[in-house]
């Protein structure tokens, strides 16, 4: 069964027929020809296929486009405004947060999720008083963006990279 759709990616309007068992993911890939969220696992497990929905991290790859109808979609080459790049790819640039590079636009999409859920008070697993307002320490990053697997570990400049864009000078 097809669907008629509307979304909004990178801030141009899409409108498209799809399979309503086709995935945001494979709306973005296939159908948008957006490249910038990958395929890793398929299955929610790797991180590489998140993007920005609606202003929330989400993995596109475990969404079914048909239930995001009217959805805003931010990508991580959407991040990037006016020529300028967003504070979060600047910190992976300057911190050398990745090696091959597959993981990098999913790291980049959640980072800055992570910051926002930072500034919204939300705590994590590694929170140790769920009151207070959450800290970017290195525990409390690694923890937040453990959804992103990066093959070639180049974790040990992410979780600095995700600090510094938060503004922590480390
Ligand atoms: S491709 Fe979506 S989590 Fe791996
Ligand atoms: S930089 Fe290669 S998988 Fe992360």
């Amino acid at each position: 069964m097809d669907a008629d759709i509307t979304l909004t990616v990178d801030g141009a309007q899409q409108r498209l027929t799809v399979d309503t068992r086709t995935t945001l993911l494979d709306a973005l890939r296939e159908r948008i020809g957006n490249t910038s969220p990958k395929k890793g696992c398929d299955h929610g497990q790797c991180g590489a296929c998140t993007v920005l929905l609606d202003g929330d991290r989400a993995l596109s790859c475990l969404a079914l486009a048909v239930a995001h109808d009217g959805a805003e979609i931010t990508t991580a080459d959407g991040l990037a405004a006016d020529g300028e790049l967003h504070p979060v790819q600047q910190a992976f640039l300057e911190r050398d947060a990745f090696q091959c590079g597959y993981c990098t636009p999913g790291q980049v999409c959640s980072a800055v999720g992570v910051l926002d859920e930072v500034r919204r008070g939300w705590p994590s697993h590694a929170s140790q008083d769920l009151t207070a307002d959450p800290e970017l320490s290195h525990d409390e990053v690694a923890e937040r963006m453990s959804g992103n697997l990066c093959r070639c570990g180049a974790y040990a400049n992410i979780v600095p990279a995700v600090r510094q864009a938060g503004g922590v000078q480390a």
